[in-house]
């Protein structure tokens, strides 16, 4: 069968190709697509720049939504083949079924923010441990996608007590902590390190959730060794992007003069497995809202996909529908 998809080598634009689908092997379904997800893997895999990527022309993507040949079934999955095609062969085992009764709405929901809900989801499920009691969790580069479901993540899934969300623009923050509930404060990177200091609000934090690093992820983590009330309490920064810069200074003494673990999470630090369960559970969180509630995004046309390539993510996260 002939179907379209859209390839990108780390050299050429996305583009659209016909190619011909073999019919899927015995561990193997069709799956025919309704949505693909849109966010910095995807765009960051398709230039070659991800430690993922393939250096060969690939079909641009990594997740889709879609039914089920012959069955009809809704599913989520991820691929690292690429999934931005009208349809495709996926290994029975890579498949999330949606639950049964899941809207369209619960299936918009699930494949415009997945990827972007998986940050914290593996960061507090694979790579901090167990959270400690009535625990406080700061974001770091809240105002974002990523950053907004951290603090849904955080709270719904994994039970934080108290999330501070950090951003460089107190405009958005102020924004943010009219649109989302669950977050109990803001620090701004617009102050200046001693008035974030002074202000005491990262004394007693036990997790910093990082999806910036660089020169940001420096001053907070700075602030947040001299605000420590007790240096031995342990604090766990968990690094998941660099969208801020690839470098961040870290004076060695914060290492030695505070109970601070530095961690990172993505696709690399645990086995394939940790991460199978854990989309199972991401699915089912997202399709039944416990996470991505109030979370802006909108659909954009599949056939649009190409053209639209090179916009910025913006602050409403896209996806494209078929
Ligand atoms: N490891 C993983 O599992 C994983 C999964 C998903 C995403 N990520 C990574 O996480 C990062 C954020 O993703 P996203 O989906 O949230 O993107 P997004 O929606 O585009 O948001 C980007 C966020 O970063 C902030 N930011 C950008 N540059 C900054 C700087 N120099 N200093 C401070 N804040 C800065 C933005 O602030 P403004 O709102 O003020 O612009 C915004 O809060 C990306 O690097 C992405 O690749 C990692």
């Amino acid at each position: 069968m002939t179907i379209k998809a859209l390839f990108s080598t780390p050299s050429a634009e996305p583009y659209f190709k016909d190619i011909e689908l073999p019919p899927p092997k015995d561990h193997e379904v069709t799956v025919q697509l309704l949505a693909v997800g849109y966010n910095h893997l995807a765009k960051s895999r398709a230039k070659g720049a991800h430690y993922t990527a393939s250096k060969d022309e690939t079909i641009v993507g990594i997740d889709g939504v879609g039914k089920v040949k012959g069955t009809g079934e809704l599913v989520y999955f991820v691929s690292m083949e690429g999934t931005y095609a009208q349809e495709l062969n996926v290994p029975k085992a890579a498949v999330y079924p949606l639950p049964a009764n899941s809207s369209e709405e619960d299936v918009d929901r699930v494949i415009a923010l997945a990827n972007s809900a998986f940050a914290s989801a593996n960061a507090f499920s694979n790579r901090i441990g167990s959270l400690p009691e009535n625990a406080s969790v700061a974001v770091l580069g809240a105002t974002g996608t990523s950053g907004r479901l951290a603090i849904q993540v955080a709270k719904n899934m994994f039970g934080a007590k108290t999330v501070i969300g950090i951003g460089r623009s107190q405009t958005k923050l102020d924004q943010l902590k009219k649109d989302e509930p669950l977050l109990d404060d803001v620090i701004s990177l617009e102050e200046s390190d001693e008035a974030i200091i002074s202000g005491g609000k990262l004394s007693d934090i036990d997790v910093v959730f990082d999806l910036v690093w660089g020169n940001s992820a420096s001053r907070v983590l700075n602030a947040a060794i001299k605000s420590k009330k007790v240096p031995h309490k342990r604090l766990v920064w968990v690094q998941t992007g660099q969208i801020g810069g690839e470098k961040a200074d870290i004076s060695p003494m914060a290492l030695r003069s505070t109970n601070l673990v530095i961690v990172g999470s993505g696709f690399g630090p645990q086995p394939f497995s940790e991460i199978v369960k854990l989309i199972k559970v991401l699915v089912e969180k997202l399709a039944d809202g416990t996470i991505g509630k109030g979370v802006p995004y909108k659909p954009l046309p599949f056939g649009t996909a190409d053209e639209r390539w090179n916009d910025e993510l913006g602050d409403e996260r896209v996806f494209f529908k078929f």
